[in-house]
């Protein structure tokens, strides 16, 4: 595997390849890899003949700077895992290399990043859609990989890569879970043997609302029983419980071609999203 640094070395060593007429898949991540991560990375080895993964945490989407400095850096395993993943190229540059500094960025996207996720991170997505654009101009993959797992981050990026005619398709995967269930994610490490066990409320409340959905229950009311599932649960916080259109994430009616049910919450001092495709 190639590790760069820096963009303009990575960029160089792909267009040659890409000029060679290879196609070059991409999965963006922050590092502290996992199954989750993987799996993108065993989709990008499918279909396409150049894997690149870029590791970068990208500080202009935290909102909080404890989360920042808390976040997991372990680079020595992650390259080991990405080696025998079979990752042909890694993209990890230092923050300089991405940042000249402050840079205004904002590039409209309606009420989208306000929904959901934006309401309790506010700014959040304009931090994703900044790097993600950046990491885009830089590798310029022809496909990118992108977790279900973030189900508003794909949205997001979505109507990024339309928005600006990018040049570049989005492939959304499955979700990667633990055998219990737990929904996995680099934020698990922070999670106490007993907020783990209490973590496990978030897909059972999901899978509740998937089985109260196909017998039929109204739309509010699947929402106010798996909600309260996990008001119940002792150590976890509610945030949100919504059934959203799968492609506006307005809340879903019953004409919504696609509903997804999308869960928030604290469990002990750690946030946790997790979500399933009800149709
Ligand atoms: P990160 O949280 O590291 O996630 C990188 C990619 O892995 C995302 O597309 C995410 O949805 C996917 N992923 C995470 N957990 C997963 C799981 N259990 N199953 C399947 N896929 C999973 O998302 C980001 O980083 C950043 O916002 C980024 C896009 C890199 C921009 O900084």
């Amino acid at each position: 595997m190639k590790i760069f640094t820096t963009k303009h070395e990575v960029s160089q060593y792909l267009q040659q390849l890409q000029d060679a007429g290879q196609k070059v898949g991409f999965v963006p991540t922050m590092g502290a890899l996992h199954q989750g991560h993987l799996s993108l990375l065993a989709q990008a080895r499918q279909q396409t003949q150049v894997v690149v993964c870029s590791i970068f945490v990208n500080p202009t989407q935290f909102t909080d700077p404890k989360d920042l400095e808390k976040y997991p850096r372990p680079i020595e395993a992650d390259i080991a895992k990405l080696q025998q993943a079979g990752c042909d190229v890694l993209f990890n540059p230092p923050v300089s290399e991405m940042y000249a500094g402050h840079e205004n960025w904002h590039l409209d996207i309606g009420e989208l990043e306000h929904l959901l996720e934006g309401k309790f991170r506010p700014g959040h997505y304009q931090g994703v859609m900044q790097v993600v654009n950046k990491l885009f101009t830089i590798i310029h993959p022809n496909l990118a990989f992108f977790g279900q797992k973030d189900y508003q981050q794909v949205m997001v990026i979505e109507q990024m890569i339309q928005r600006l005619k990018l040049p570049v398709k989005l492939v959304m995967c499955p979700i990667e879970r633990e055998t219990d269930g737990l929904a996995m994610s680099s934020r698990n490490i922070h999670l106490t043997a007993n907020d783990r066990q209490h973590a496990l409320v978030l897909s059972r409340a999901l899978n509740q609302a998937k089985a109260d959905f196909e017998a039929g229950e109204p739309l509010n009311q699947v929402t106010k029983q798996a909600a309260e599932l996990i008001d119940n649960e002792s150590g976890t916080e509610l945030e949100y419980f919504e059934l959203a259109d799968g492609q506006t994430l307005h809340p879903a009616t019953t004409n919504s071609q696609n509903i997804v049910a999308l869960v928030a919450a604290r469990v002990g001092h750690t946030r946790l999203i997790d979500n399933v495709i009800m149709r």
